[in-house]
């Protein structure tokens, strides 16, 4: 017997009725209770780092994770698209460009001042809407077998001198590599640099895939120079304690010397600010920081913190940087314009 097709007209009506009154209820009260003990980050960090920190953060607070992963510009470019209907509370971003990308667009919330004062004024953007969570400084790795330091530019703009040619080698298509260029864009202007990567096409400059294959290949002899990440010749280390690579800065205030963060903000239309806010301190706590740097080698934001390798301090570097706006990073559109003018994307 069909008895759920035998509905008649009037009882269709009140059914419906039912249904809307629940979900109206619904609106009324609110999400039910289990949600305000979640949190949705939008992560642009490796699940192999923020997983560990993830399971330590639910077990010490009782509040349930859910993490997308993905490139921190690719899940930049998601946060517009959603806009006020995104599911993320926070967005742990691996570059500051993506961060800024993000609130340019009025997206996040600022910060209460007793999670700011938590860090020096150039580790948080100047409208305190995102937090630096570690630092990543842009170097020159060198083959110690084949470069006589003495003859290395005190600017990477002297790396396109004939001296260099076929030698030097760097990642266009890498994130951090286009960070660098857009610092170095608004440092010395669009034309400079544009000159600088003609240059160095016509210098012969090897394009490989990433970071850990530039390090590679000045280890195997393939190139001399490599423009690339701090942390990866304290990874190879890790394996190899005679790895053939040393590294260093050029002069201070030099353009190639970026130091970047990977950072982290809150959403305005986050439904857990508290949870949210919680996560952030966490990730500012002695330990998890300790954490941080010796997994990654990147360098800590709260001072005080004992690191392996990394024995500069952040703030020492910084001072190598040039002064810029950390949120101007978002300006990536026209720097994969030059890339592409120049025939290297
Ligand atoms: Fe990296």
């Amino acid at each position: 017997m069909k008895t759920s097709d035998n509905v008649t007209g009037k009882q269709f009506t009140w059914i419906t009725g039912i249904a809307s009154l629940m979900v109206m209820l619904v609106l009324l009260l609110g999400p039910p209770l289990a949600n305000a003990q979640s949190l949705t980050i939008y992560s642009g960090r490796s699940k192999a780092l923020v997983e560990p920190l993830i399971k330590k953060f639910e077990a010490e607070h009782g509040i349930r994770m859910n993490v997308r992963y993905g490139g921190s510009t690719q899940l930049a470019v998601a946060l517009l698209e959603e806009g006020r209907r995104t599911p993320a509370d926070v967005f742990w971003a691996q570059d500051a460009g993506a961060l800024g990308a993000v609130h340019r667009n009025g997206m996040l919330e600022p910060l209460p001042e007793d999670l700011l004062s938590l860090l020096p004024g150039q580790l948080h953007n100047s409208e305190g809407t995102w937090i630096a969570t570690s630092g990543r400084a842009r170097v020159m790795a060198y083959s110690t077998a084949r470069v006589d330091t003495a003859m290395l530019p005190e600017s990477i703009f002297g790396l396109s001198d004939t001296r260099w040619r076929g030698r030097v080698g760097w990642a266009p298509s890498n994130g951090s590599f286009q960070s660098l260029l857009t610092s170095m864009r608004l440092v010395e202007g669009d034309e400079t640099v544009f000159q600088w990567l003609r240059d160095m096409r016509a210098n012969n400059a090897q394009s490989y895939i990433n970071n850990s294959a530039l390090l590679q290949a000045v280890a195997a002899g393939e190139i001399d120079i490599a423009l690339t990440n701090h942390y990866y010749l304290f990874r190879f280390r890790e394996t190899n304690p005679d790895f053939p690579v040393e590294q260093t800065w050029f002069a201070p205030g030099d353009a190639g010397n970026l130091v970047n963060v990977a950072g982290i903000g809150m959403l305005r239309t986050a439904r857990n600010p508290e949870a949210a806010l919680a996560f952030m301190k966490f990730l500012l706590e002695q330990e998890n920081q300790q954490w941080v740097t010796n997994e990654v080698y990147e360098y800590p934001v709260v001072e005080d913190i004992s690191t392996r390798t990394v024995d500069t301090p952040l703030r020492d570097i910084q001072e190598m940087s040039p002064d810029l706006d950390l949120d101007d990073l978002s300006d990536l559109n026209r720097t994969l314009d030059l890339l592409r003018r120049a025939g290297l994307l």
